[in-house]
């Protein structure tokens, strides 16, 4: 059984009060939930003070995004054991944000996710196709290459400490969301993937996101489809009052 992961991309929002006021508020709020693993991610230069003010709750804390290499002359990156000093647990890796505004390809995706892995970090990795491929008919391979080549050369072992975020790019920030059942056929394809790419019993056990405007309104229908173990919440996740509603209501 996959407990139920939901996580919150602040993206890049707030300010040194507002991250650290929002994450109090859903630490009190969310208190007595022990059936949903729940983290907020962040903009990195805020990762300190919110782990700080989450540091006696039940809510992790992940990073947006990281940098393969340990250490060295790469101006304006941040690596894994940097990320784990600040009280990091997981790292948001391969968003459709960074894949399409900043240009990360498929092959960085993968040194990402191998270096954070190594280091001890829970990697969410993200995928998903563009409007033009879904109406193309092309949903399915894109977000099957996206999976092959991101988990390339990661062991059985090794690929345990991984959460996929399905998220349809043409969902993200756009109040549009993909139905429950567009979201459970490419979920469950992900799944038949994973078992084909390593065995059954791996596949079972790798929890599979949603993103794209989850919501209040829509969290429970999303949550119903077999194989939609959590949510990556941008918007809603900015707001103590919505983020808490949807975490309660998979609890
Ligand atoms: P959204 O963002 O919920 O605002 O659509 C989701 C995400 O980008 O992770």
């Amino acid at each position: 059984m996959r407990k139920p992961f939901i996580a919150g991309n602040w993206k890049m929002n707030m300010n040194s009060a507002t991250a650290v006021a929002l994450a109090a508020g859903l630490a009190k709020e969310l208190e007595d939930v022990d059936t949903v693993d729940i983290a907020v991610c962040p903009p990195s230069v805020y990762l300190q003070s919110v782990a700080a003010a989450l540091s006696a709750s039940n809510i992790a804390v992940g990073a947006q995004n990281v940098y393969f290499e340990g250490n060295g002359a790469f101006t304006g990156e941040i690596s894994c054991d940097m990320l784990k000093d600040t009280g990091c647990s997981y790292v948001i890796i391969g968003h459709s944000e960074r894949r399409h505004v900043i240009g990360e390809t498929d092959e960085l995706i993968n040194k990402k996710i191998a270096a954070a892995i190594n280091s001890g970090l829970l990697p969410i990795f993200c995928i998903g196709e563009l409007l033009e491929e879904r109406q193309a008919g092309k949903t399915n391979d894109v977000v099957a290459d996206q999976v092959k080549k991101g988990l390339a050369g990661l062991c059985e072992e090794r690929i345990q400490a991984i959460t996929i975020a399905y998220e349809p790019v043409w969902a993200i920030g756009t109040g549009l969301t993909a139905t429950p059942d567009q979201a459970q056929q490419v979920h469950g394809m992900i799944r038949g993937l994973l078992s084909e790419l390593y065995n059954e019993d791996i596949a079972e056990r790798i929890r599979i996101q949603y993103g794209g405007s989850a919501k209040p309104d829509n969290t429970s229908e999303l949550m119903a489809q077999p194989d939609v173990d959590g949510l990556l919440v941008g918007g809603a996740s900015l707001k103590v009052e919505d983020f808490s509603v949807m975490v309660k209501a998979v609890a």
